[in-house]
C-alpha cells in the first residue's frame, strides 16, 4: 500500500538542488547589487572629476586676491609712465594670470602693446596684432611708423592705416587696434587688454 504522506508533501521546497532557497536568493541579490555598486564606482568617480569645475571654484593663491585690489578691477598694470619715452612708442608685452575650471597658472604672457607717450603726458596704447592676419607689427628705425613683415600693412604712429606715396597697397582692412580703456594710478599705466579678430573690416575683440 502506497505510503499517502507522499501526496502531503510541500510542492515548493526544491527537488532538484538547482532552485534557491530564501537565503540563496538574498545571497544571489546582495551578489548583482554589489556587482552594480563596484561597476559603477569608477564611471562616477569620473564624472565627478569631470564635472569638478563646474562644481568648485579651483585653488587661488592667498596673494591674487589682494593684487587683484591694486588697480581697476579687470585692468593690468603694464609699466611706469616715467619709463616712457615722449613720442616713442615702446613695447610692452602683457602678463597675466590665468584662472580656468581646473588651474591657476601665474604670470603668462597674452600679448604685447606699443604705448606711446605724450608731453602732456597722456598715452596712447595699441595692440602689436596686425589687423590683417595677425602677425606681429613692429615699430620702424626712426620710430615713425608702425611696419609688418608679413605683408607690408603699415600704419601712422596714430594708428590709422598709412597709404604708401609709391602706391603700394596696404593690405589690413581696418587700422591698428587701439587699447582704449587705460587709467593712470599713481603713476603706472593700466589697461583692460584686449585682442582683436584679424581679417574683418570691423574691430570686433575676442572673448
Ligand atoms: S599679417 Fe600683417 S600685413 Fe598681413
Amino acid at each position: 500500500m502506497a505510503d499517502s504522506t507522499a501526496t502531503t508533501s510541500d510542492s515548493s521546497a526544491p527537488t532538484d538542488g538547482v532552485h534557491p532557497t530564501g537565503t540563496g536568493r538574498r545571497a544571489a541579490i546582495w551578489s548583482v547589487v554589489v556587482g552594480i555598486v563596484v561597476g559603477l564606482f569608477p564611471k562616477v568617480t569620473g564624472l565627478l572629476a569631470f564635472l569638478s569645475p563646474i562644481v568648485r571654484s579651483p585653488k587661488v593663491p592667498d596673494f591674487y586676491a589682494d593684487k587683484e585690489t591694486d588697480g581697476p578691477t579687470d585692468y593690468l598694470r603694464i609699466c611706469s609712465l616715467a619709463a616712457l619715452e615722449i613720442d616713442k612708442p615702446q613695447r610692452f608685452a602683457v602678463i597675466s594670470d590665468q584662472i580656468d575650471g581646473w588651474n591657476f597658472t601665474p604670470n603668462q604672457p597674452i600679448g604685447s602693446v606699443y604705448i606711446q607717450k605724450s608731453a602732456d603726458d597722456t598715452v596712447q596704447v595699441f595692440n602689436t596684432t596686425c589687423p590683417h592676419a595677425g602677425c606681429s607689427v613692429s615699430i620702424n628705425s626712426d620710430s615713425s611708423a608702425y611696419l609688418c613683415p608679413c605683408h607690408n600693412s603699415a600704419f601712422n604712429l596714430d594708428g590709422t592705416k598709412l597709404i604708401s606715396q609709391s602706391g603700394r597697397p596696404n593690405p589690413s582692412p581696418r587700422n591698428l587696434d587701439s587699447i582704449d580703456q587705460i587709467e593712470i594710478v599713481e603713476g603706472d599705466v593700466w589697461i583692460h587688454f584686449q585682442n582683436f579678430y584679424p581679417g574683418r573690416h570691423e574691430k570686433k575683440a575676442k572673448v
